[in-house]
């Protein structure tokens, strides 16, 4: 789906910048910052988590997605992911999905590395055909609540 606003959002990239410095990442030595842009304008950060028990590390967008919801916000207007090393970060299938689901098919998804790379896609790039609250709406014997 064509872009909207590609505008390279400075301030949500350099949250994630700075952010990414107190990931836990002892075992792949990778680190993620991600910070998502609610619609109602607040910026909510994540960091990758990771865990001695491989599966149980969590994503940075998983934990800004967390954020964000805590924080009392369910619209995501976009996010950022900053990684540094090998291809440009894109989040993962599960993150494509949780990004989706707050953020519908048109929210920004911003990858950047430490040295000025950086693309724009959006969540329905990302995760074409996806299943998300609207699969759900019209379901029969249930009202949406
Ligand atoms: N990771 C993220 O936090 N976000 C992504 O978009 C890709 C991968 C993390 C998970 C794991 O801690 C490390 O990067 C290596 O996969």
């Amino acid at each position: 789906m064509a872009s909207t606003d590609d505008k390279p959002p400075q301030d949500l990239l350099e949250a994630a910048t700075a952010i990414r410095d107190k990931a836990y990442a002892p075992y792949s030595g990778y680190r993620v910052g991600a910070a998502a842009r609610a619609k109602s304008g607040r910026i909510y950060v994540g960091v990758n988590v990771e865990n001695a028990a491989y599966p149980v590390g969590t994503c940075a967008e998983a934990g800004a997605l967390a954020a964000m919801v805590a924080g009392g916000d369910v619209q995501l207007a976009e996010i950022a992911v900053v990684a540094e090393g090998g291809a440009l970060v894109t989040p993962c299938g599960g993150c494509r999905q949780r990004i989706f689901e707050f953020g519908g098919p048109l929210a920004g998804v911003w990858t950047a590395d430490l040295h000025g790379a950086l693309r724009r896609f959006t969540a329905d790039e990302l995760l074409p055909m996806a299943f998300g609250p609207a699969s759900m709406a019209e379901r029969d014997g249930n009202d949406g609540s």
